[in-house]
């Protein structure tokens, strides 16, 4: 098969592949060659705008319809097949606008208008997806988008204003059609394969098919979220010949739980991974909290941070702390390795080509005292300089375990093993502190960039830990 079927607004869409749109062909280039959805606007290319936002609706358990704020700029168009993708101009009419529309007009909430229809489709998203409207959701839903004309206040009092408003629009009218209409496009779950010219793309709906594609193509790029790998198209250019997404495989998707441990399937996104940590594991959902913004976490999988392996990841140093272990599959065997071991070398881990990791293993909380920060120049939407994550148990006033794991210090992410080693056994106070401080130049010989010299890095890194410690009194 070379066509993908899928829902706009909601009109069936057949794309037949060709050496015009590849498979690579981003969703914002398709909607911007359509006519009549101009709307849809390009503005970074990398996620960072918002510009490009569009809303997919997924199919969900028991017969509804999932609703998520995306960046298109990030998305190869294969991944929409089975989807329905909703784009500014479906919301309204000059003559009856939605709801959301309405509001950003009664607040004057547009100049512009350039970055308005991204805004406008966050703001959709969040008033689909059933959540309460306030402060919190609301700034949530727009830190992903940037304006440069009008001001943030009045964009957000109009959001605002959607509280309390009866939400049943015309796509909740449609729903029922709707569903009928993807599920029968989804009818069918074995791999699809798209092959032009200069591209394959694999397609895949199940592990089984997944890794056996993995074992016979050792040269193709495996993509889940694509929140990275897409800027290798849209940044750098390059063409990207073989390509397996397996963002549709229902196993890698799960999260379970047993007496002793959570199991994190690796395509997991990281928004569905906030919600889950918000009550079970309060320094992950803080760490989400700043990482990309709602539309890149929809995507983003916890499995596709940890391969990258950058240095500058912001989930490996918490994961490092709480003792995570990867789970690995290949068609010929199954492992397992702690995730410290797991990083190698830059950007680098013990993955071979046939392999996939498919699941993360966290130990549930127990009672030691775990935090993670971040230290960035903008809060949000923004790379970390330097970020740490430390675990303590202190046992009669001595520290009896300590741990502590920099990015943004080494080429990867790192322990600081000769400072856990002075830490164990002394007197958990200021003066201890003090004097650790010194054992972090053993550790960390970071470098200078743009974003900081290697002397403020270690005085980052130095700070963080008098940050632990004062943060810790509070819990100890
Ligand atoms: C605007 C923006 C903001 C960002 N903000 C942050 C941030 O705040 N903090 C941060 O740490 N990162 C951030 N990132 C980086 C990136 O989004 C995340 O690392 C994300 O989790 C990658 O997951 P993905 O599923 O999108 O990866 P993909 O792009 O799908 O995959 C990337 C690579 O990982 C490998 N891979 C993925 N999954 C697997 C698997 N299960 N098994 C084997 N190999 C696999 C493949 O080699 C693939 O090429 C940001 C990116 C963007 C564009
Ligand atoms: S164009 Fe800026 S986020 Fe997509
Ligand atoms: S209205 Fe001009 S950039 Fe937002």
């Amino acid at each position: 098969m070379q066509s993908i079927y899928f829902l706009l607004g909601n009109k069936i869409q057949n794309v037949v592949f060709n050496e015009e749109i590849k498979p690579t062909t981003t969703l914002l280039k398709y909607l911007r060659s359509k006519p009549d959805h101009k709307g849809t606007k390009e503005g970074c290319g990398e996620g960072d705008c918002g510009a490009c936002t569009v809303v997919v609706a997924e199919l969900g358990a028991n017969d509804t319809l999932i609703y998520k704020a995306i960046n298109s700029c990030l998305v190869f168009l294969p991944w929409v097949h089975g989807k329905q993708i909703i784009t500014v101009e479906h919301l309204g009419t000059f003559d009856q606008l939605h709801p959301v529309q309405q509001a950003m007009v009664s607040h004057p909430a547009s100049q512009c208008g350039f970055c308005t229809p991204g805004f406008v489709m966050s703001a959709f998203a969040l008033f689909k997806s059933g959540e309460d409207i306030n402060e919190d959701t609301v700034n949530e839903s727009l830190v992903g988008n940037l304006c440069r004309c009008t001001g943030y206040k009045p964009i957000r009092e109009a959001i605002l204003s959607l509280k309390g408003l009866d939400r049943n629009d015309q796509f909740s009218q449609n729903e029922k059609e709707t569903i009928n209409l993807l599920k029968q496009i989804n009818l069918r779950n074995s791999t699809l394969t798209f092959s032009t010219g200069r591209q394959h793309f694999f397609l895949t709906f199940n592990l089984r098919e997944t890794l056996t594609l993995a074992a016979t193509n050792p040269d193709a790029i495996k993509i889940c979220g694509s929140t990275d790998a897409a800027l290798r198209v849209t940044k750098k250019h390059e063409n990207l010949g073989l390509i397996i997404d397996f963002s549709n495989v229902p196993e890698l998707k799960i999260i379970t739980e047993t007496e002793t441990h959570y199991h994190i399937g690796a395509g997991t996104s990281l928004q569905l991974i906030k919600s889950f940590a918000k009550d079970k594991y309060p320094e992950i959902y803080k760490v989400l909290g700043l990482f990309g913004s709602k539309q890149i976490r929809n995507r983003a999988t916890i499995g596709g941070n940890i391969c990258i392996s950058s240095p500058i990841s912001d989930l490996l140093p918490i994961l490092m702390a709480d003792e995570a272990i990867v789970e690995i599959q290949s068609t010929e065997n199954n492992r397992q390795e702690l995730l410290e071991h797991f990083v190698t070398d830059y950007r680098q881990n013990s993955l071979t080509p046939d392999e996939l990791l498919t699941s993360v293993v966290l130990p549930k909380k127990d009672k030691s005292i775990i935090k993670a920060y971040k230290i960035s120049k903008r809060k949000d939407v923004d790379i970390a300089t330097v970020n740490a994550a430390f675990r303590l148990k202190v046992d009669d006033g001595k520290v009896q375990i300590f741990r502590a794991y920099f990015g943004g210090m080494a080429k990867i992410v790192k322990k600081a093993t000769k400072l856990e080693a002075f830490m164990v056994g002394k007197p958990w106070e200021e003066r201890t502190i003090e004097a650790a401080k010194e054992w972090l130049m053993y550790d960390f010989t970071p470098i200078s960039d743009a974003r900081a010299s290697a002397n403020g890095r270690m005085l980052l890194a130095q700070n963080l830990l008098t940050k632990f410690w004062l943060d810790s009194l509070q819990e100890l």
